[in-house]
């Protein structure tokens, strides 16, 4: 009997580790999961992980979010007093802010000696209280089938109203709070997230960018990989550990878990697991969806997005100031440029088209079989039309986000066309005059980050682009009329413009804010430029990208209901959507192509091989260079000797995981995530087993640089560490 018991355990446990399991898990899933993660080496219960109740690791991740609460990264409490680890590039935007041409801590790095050096931190973070289903709360009028727009407009109402509602039930402590009613599978499951919104976040320390940010754009996306991408801040609370904004007097937050740190080092096929904030997947993509990203959507954006890049990149290896100044814009739009330059090459080399083909098919042949055609049949044809409308008319918003939006003087352009409104209505001067006057109040932070140079050539980049890649019809006049006249001369185009628009300093801005005047804002052809393509896109073509997006939502959701319809035992992991998620694996080396594999880890020895002195993206502080070769790693040292630097597990993450904290099977925190590999950079459209890993910095590494480098060792009494 016993004998029998452990062969099936054997079996059950081997037939887990042939495979990597695809899935970015809700915690509210998770208990279904439990065996399974058992099985693979956890030693927690899934209650240990997510429980409303009582203290769990839930408790220690941090969700990173902007003043306006848009979520951006993950982090990890790993102490009693709120002190938390994220990413060196989740912590840029704050820590550029925070650096001067004088006091350059971007570039050099900072460690607050105590408490009261550490710098306020220009971002909030939410900690998720509790989950809740509402998903009969929000369908229970609404059927799958009823009219789109309809359908579209009642789940709105529902949802804010819902939204509203769930936050009132929260009495007192409310105003604490963000609530976030959140669709799953297409639309067929809501969730209602529950965050404790804090405050006052202090940056408490950063490795300098040569070792933050090692490797730059040139390794970003790619293994091996040498970089320390971590920085520290800490949460503050008032008086009853509650939010509260900035205050000095705020005391540090005491949190109902943390992570403790396990520096033993670990082993390939060791468990791991990340919790954290993935952004967005679009894994359940139709195929015809794959061709257009791949063709067109992707290879747009990268082109437009190159040509901005150069633009940035010649001023910024010219002039260290202007390096500060675009440091954080250049790195977002390069981090995408990337990924998305990567998508447009995989998407055809990985049969993903094929893949989603098929999964069509043997969905098809399901809804035939069981007649099921009255409700799902119409999904197949919404899809063929929508990206057949998709082919035409789908790149008007890509080089809207890509190309318009990445020219300042344009985006100044559109936020000033609600002041146009109100001043061609005579009855409303008084409001037109207080909106200039609250605009005037935004001028010094509106030009903060914005060098002319750059900004007239990137003006000549989206002209150009505009003109030449869309079809003249959906294009505004103005803007086709005004490049016939300079004979496609985009420079003299763009140089003549700007001189002569308001919008270009903020001087200029200033003396037009103010006596401003509708007749100025019409005679300034930027201003004119950007408005008439908004108005293009949100009048002229605003019905066929409804339309658009109608039909895309509606095959989705009844893709998705179809699919859980036919399969209802198996467990399907949802899209990404900003909400927390759990995945489970191992630590694991990768076969990346014919004839070349990977180790797991890296170390220190990488990172003088890569060091190049006087480089842009591989250069290295001196003293770092010298702590290496003399090889004293303290207690960071790994068994064989070296310094572990980063290293691989076959996790499921995307976007938005960046800085979630790599967990044991104990709890402990091994590593901080911050990338994926090169080889399945499409992976956001499709999870490919043996080629996926999440690349993470190893915790030991981390506290190297924290402790020997830093000088910021009196940190570790108020963690607990794991020798
Ligand atoms: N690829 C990483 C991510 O998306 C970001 C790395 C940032 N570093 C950089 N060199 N841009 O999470």
């Amino acid at each position: 009997m016993k004998k029998i018991a452990v062969l099936l355990i054997g079996f059950v446990i081997s037939v887990g580790q042939l495979r990597a399991d695809e899935g970015m898990w809700p915690l509210i899933m998770i208990q279904q999961l439990q065996d399974s993660m058992q099985a693979r080496g956890l030693k927690l219960t899934a209650d240990d992980i997510y429980n409303i109740n009582k203290a769990c690791a839930k408790d220690a991740v941090v969700r990173l979010m902007s003043k306006q609460n848009r979520m951006f990264c993950t982090g990890e409490i790993i102490s009693s007093e709120g002190l938390f680890l994220t990413n060196h590039h989740c912590g840029y935007g704050a820590i550029q802010e925070l650096s001067t041409n004088e006091d350059n801590i971007l570039a050099n790095g900072f460690w607050a000696k105590n408490k009261g050096e550490e710098r306020k931190a220009n971002f909030n973070i939410g900690l998720l209280a509790r989950v809740e289903d509402v998903t009969s709360k929000m369908l229970d009028s609404i059927s799958l089938t009823m009219d789109e727009s309809a359908r579209a407009k009642a789940v709105a109402d529902k949802l804010t109203k819902l939204q509203a509602s769930l936050k009132e039930g929260l009495g007192a402590d409310k105003d604490n709070y963000v609530v976030e009613v959140v669709p799953f599978y297409a639309g067929n499951k809501f969730l209602a997230m529950y965050y404790m919104v804090y405050k006052d976040i202090r940056l408490v320390g950063t490795p300098p960018e040569n070792i933050g940010k090692f490797g730059g754009e040139t390794d970003n996306w790619m293994w091996p990989r040498h970089t320390a991408d971590f920085s520290m801040f800490r949460i503050y609370a008032n008086a009853d550990n509650k939010p509260a904004e900035y205050n000095a007097s705020n005391k540090p937050y005491a949190p109902l878990h943390f992570f403790p740190i396990n520096i033993q080092g670990k082993n390939p096929e060791d468990f791991a697991m990340i919790m954290g904030y993935p952004g967005r997947t679009q894994r359940y993509t139709y195929s015809k969806g794959i061709q257009y990203f791949a063709s067109k959507e992707r290879p747009m954006r990268v082109k437009v997005r190159r040509d901005v890049l150069d633009v940035y990149e010649e001023f910024m290896h010219a002039d260290p100031k202007i390096k500060l100044m675009y440091a954080d814009k250049f790195a977002g739009l390069s981090n995408y440029w990337k990924k998305f330059m990567g998508e447009a090459s995989a998407l055809p080399q990985q049969q993903l088209f094929e893949k989603r083909k098929a999964e069509e098919d043997k969905l098809k042949s399901w809804i035939t079989a069981n007649n099921k055609g009255a409700v799902y049949n119409e999904l197949f044809s919404l899809y063929d039309q929508a990206y057949a409308q998709q082919e035409k008319y789908g790149l008007y918003s890509v080089y809207f986000q890509d190309g318009v939006s990445n020219s300042q003087p344009m985006v100044f352009a559109l936020g000033l066309s609600k002041l146009e409104a109100l001043l061609k209505d005579k009855s409303k001067s008084e409001e037109a005059k207080k909106a200039a006057d609250e605009m005037m109040k935004e001028l010094d932070e509106q030009y903060k980050e914005y060098f002319d140079p750059i900004e007239v050539k990137v003006l000549a980049t989206v002209l150009m682009h505009l003109t030449e890649d869309l079809d003249h019809a959906n294009l505004p006049k103005e803007l086709v009329d005004l490049s016939a006249k300079y004979n496609k001369d985009y420079s003299k185009m763009a140089s003549e413009l700007y001189a002569k628009s308001f919008l270009t300093s903020k001087e200029k801005m200033k003396a037009f804010l103010a006596s401003p005047s509708a007749k100025k804002m019409n005679k300034d052809m930027i201003y004119v430029i950007a408005n008439a393509y908004m108005n293009k896109m949100n009048v002229d073509m605003r019905p066929i990208s409804m339309e658009i997006n109608s039909k895309l939502s509606r095959a989705n959701r009844l893709f998705q209901a179809a699919m859980l319809e036919m399969d209802s035992k198996k467990l399907y992991s949802p899209d990404a959507n900003g909400t927390m998620r759990l995945t489970y694996g191992r630590v694991l080396p990768y076969n990346a192509k014919d004839a070349v594999s990977y180790k797991e880890f890296t170390t220190s020895k990488g990172i003088l091989e890569k060091y190049t002195p006087g480089d842009i993206e591989f250069d290295a502080p001196k003293k770092l260079v010298e702590m290496l070769k003399a090889k004293d790693f303290g207690q960071y040292a790994d068994k064989d000797g070296e310094l572990h630097a980063c290293f691989l597990t076959d996790n499921d993450i995307t976007g938005g995981n960046s800085g979630s904290p790599v967990i044991n099977g104990r709890g402990e925190l091994i590593g901080t995530a911050f990338d994926g590999n090169w080889e399945a950079i499409a992976s956001d459209f499709g999870f490919d087993a043996n080629l996926q890993r999440t690349i993470s910095l190893d915790i030991r590494y981390t506290l190297f640089i924290m402790d020997k480098f830093g000088g910021a060792g009196y940190l570790l009494n108020e963690m607990k560490i794991v020798k």
